[in-house]
């Protein structure tokens, strides 16, 4: 018998998700009241399917087309799914309405998941029945092309809903890991901030043009993130290691941080100098969405170089899933 889950949400997350769950062979159900939410939603799917077909990551686009329907109610959406995974608009007063209403409607076997970034998960799931199958299983625009996944886990998640969560991302092909607090903006979101907050500060304080501080990350730093962590990053800078390395260059490291302070960069004079040097940001929706077919192409030609040619998880001999890089 297929398997069916149900998306909540036909957003830009949602998207991804239902291209990833049909890709694994689910029947995808998504529920959204705006209609044209769902108009573009259909859009977008094609236009990645088309694009991955291209690409040779899935064989058929109509294979999984035909997997993913958008039902006009939730109730409808939700029937025979085992998982939810709910992709709604980041406001605490939606989430908690639509957690309560899911919760009311699914048997407590069905997990519930929130695609949430920001909002503390207890937040919205504490007026649930059974709270012990809801969690964040948070993702990486476009989910489809960036395996990441945070486990965020309430005092209530039990170990059987994050081992069932946690299995069905790897089957999916994508790559969990378990974030066992929900501090604010989880861990990613933590270390893009950082990141964020730096490249305004340099760009206002006139260090730097933000085409250049672009390519300090897409042709420096971001070329081994790409496949390696900080600390690895680390570890392979010097000879002894990753001790060797703290201890060489951290006095270098805590004067710069000393230099960087903590002050506000989110203001308009910070954000208008950023906004004077994007002379080839796009400018309207249509070439918005060319450019993010773009971004989605070159993520899976990535893909393909780091983690094989196809979408979704590799079949290993023994049956299981397996979507690590080989250790050498
Ligand atoms: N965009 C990102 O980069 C990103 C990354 C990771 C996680 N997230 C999270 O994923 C979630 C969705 O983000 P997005 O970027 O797809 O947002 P989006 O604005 O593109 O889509 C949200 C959709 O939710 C629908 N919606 C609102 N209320 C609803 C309801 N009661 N029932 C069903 N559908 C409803 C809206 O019509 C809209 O289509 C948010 O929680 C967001 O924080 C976003």
């Amino acid at each position: 018998m297929t398997r069916s889950v149900c998306l909540i949400g036909a957003g830009l997350i949602a998207q991804g998700w239902a291209i990833l769950f049909a890709n694994a062979g689910y029947r995808v159900h998504i529920h959204d009241p705006d209609s044209e939410a769902v108009a573009a939603a259909r859009e977008a799917i094609r236009r990645n399917l088309v694009m991955l077909v291209e690409e040779g990551m899935i064989g058929s686009a109509p294979e999984l087309s035909e997997r993913i329907s958008f039902l006009p109610t939730l109730k409808a959406a939700v029937a025979d799914s085992s998982y939810v995974q709910e992709s709604v608009t980041e406001k605490l007063e939606i989430k908690r309405a639509v957690f309560e209403e899911l919760a009311r409607m699914c048997g407590p076997e069905v997990i519930l998941a929130s695609s949430c970034s920001s909002i503390p998960p207890e937040d919205f799931m504490a007026g649930c029945s059974a709270p012990e199958r809801c969690l964040i299983a948070h993702p990486f625009n476009p989910p489809h092309l960036v395996p990441l996944v945070e486990l965020v886990v309430t005092r209530w998640t039990s170990l059987e809903t994050l081992d069932r969560t946690r299995n069905l991302m790897l089957e999916l092909g994508q790559r969990p890991v378990l974030v066992r607090r929900a501090v604010r903006g989880f861990v990613v979101n933590r270390l893009q901030a950082a990141v964020i907050h730096e490249s305004l500060r340099l760009v206002a304080d006139g260090v730097i043009d933000s085409s250049d501080l672009d390519l300090c990350m897409s042709q420096g730093l971001g070329l081994r993130w790409a496949f390696l962590g900080p600390f690895e990053t680390m570890e392979l800078n010097s000879a002894g290691g990753f001790r060797d390395y703290a201890t060489k260059y951290g006095d270098i490291y805590r004067a710069i941080l000393s230099d960087m302070g903590t002050g506000e960069a989110w203001n308009d004079a910070s954000l208008d100098a950023v906004q004077r040097t994007r002379r080839d940001s796009p400018r309207d929706a249509q070439k918005m969405s060319a450019r993010r077919l773009w971004r989605d192409r070159t993520l899976a030609r990535l893909a393909k170089l780091l983690r094989g040619p196809h979408l979704g998880a590799v079949q290993t001999k023994s049956g299981g899933h397996q979507n690590s890089e080989p250790r050498i």
